[in-house]
């Protein structure tokens, strides 16, 4: 595996390659969920490319940067054990300079949900993408479900852009008892654990319910905060592929989100139905 710091080491590294790229871009502190990402990119293409970044401009005054856990040692090894060809692993001034050129997230979609209480936070998310993009030029990129609007929005920015990629959009992982694998898990005490499993238990009940046939929005959003008492919700929300809140269940169509805190880490968690 070759470790690339800068994007001319990435380049030389890519420039041998032929046929090709997969690419899965993570924040590191790497789990069965990327595993996951990464064994679909070492199947589906030549050469498998991981980027490991923690994207300043992602983060919101206050949140978690200085905190985000950082396991250099054990993620390369993961991606070595992995299959990896390349891990791009570059530092802050590698990818920014001073006054850029930035991305912005669109209007509604950008700013909705995951957008009204993180704001700002897709224009970072969706800046960094591209420039990644650019530097690895892959075939196809790798990106989980569980952050199903970044997912969206990545896809639009590709469409938006007539970028030449595919984006492929690969399931939640979970643990055996349904909570959805995060970097982020580590934050929970066992006591906050056990509560961290309302959200995957809501989405269970909004499963179960539309199996049944109840298929109005407020109905199961209802039952929904009913079982995520007394978390600290920030959002219920049952919408469209399209990021649009949809007043019934579409089966093929619609995505059923929560966004909670669990003592002072915020999760995140979907289902697609
Ligand atoms: O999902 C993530 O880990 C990050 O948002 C991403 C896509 C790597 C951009 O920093």
């Amino acid at each position: 595996m070759i470790i690339a710091r800068s994007a001319q080491e990435l380049r030389n590294a890519l420039d041998s390659k032929t046929g090709s790229v997969g690419f899965v871009p993570t924040m590191g502190a790497l789990h069965i969920g990327h595993r996951t990402l990464i064994d679909a990119a070492r199947r589906e293409n030549d050469t498998v490319v991981v980027s490991i970044f923690v994207n300043p401009t992602q983060f919101l005054p206050g949140e978690d940067l200085s905190k985000y856990p950082r396991r250099e040692e054990a993620d390369f090894k993961i991606c070595e054990l992995s299959g990896v060809d390349v891990l791009f692993y570059p530092d802050v001034s590698t990818m920014y300079g001073r006054d850029e050129v930035r991305i912005t997230a669109p209007d509604v979609r950008g700013y909705i949900l995951e957008g009204a209480s993180r704001p700002g936070h897709f224009d970072g998310v969706l800046t960094v993408v591209m420039k990644l993009f650019n530097l690895v030029r892959p075939t196809r990129a790798y990106f989980g479900k569980k952050d199903a609007q970044q997912l969206s929005l990545i896809t639009q920015m590709v469409g938006n852009f007539f970028m030449d990629l595919t984006i492929v959009p690969m399931d939640t992982v979970r643990e055996n008892d349904g909570l959805a694998l995060s970097s982020r898990n580590v934050y929970l005490n066992p006591s906050e654990r056990t509560e961290a499993l309302k959200l995957s238990a809501s989405l269970k009940r909004a499963t179960k319910l539309v199996m049944q046939g109840t298929l109005e929005s407020d109905a199961i959003k209802a039952q929904m905060l009913e079982i995520l008492e007394p978390l600290e919700v920030e959002y219920v929300a049952i919408v469209n592929r399209a990021f649009e809140s949809i007043g019934r269940v579409e089966i093929g169509n619609t995505i059923v989100l929560v966004a909670a805190r669990v003592g002072s880490t915020r999760l995140i968690d979907n289902v697609w139905m």
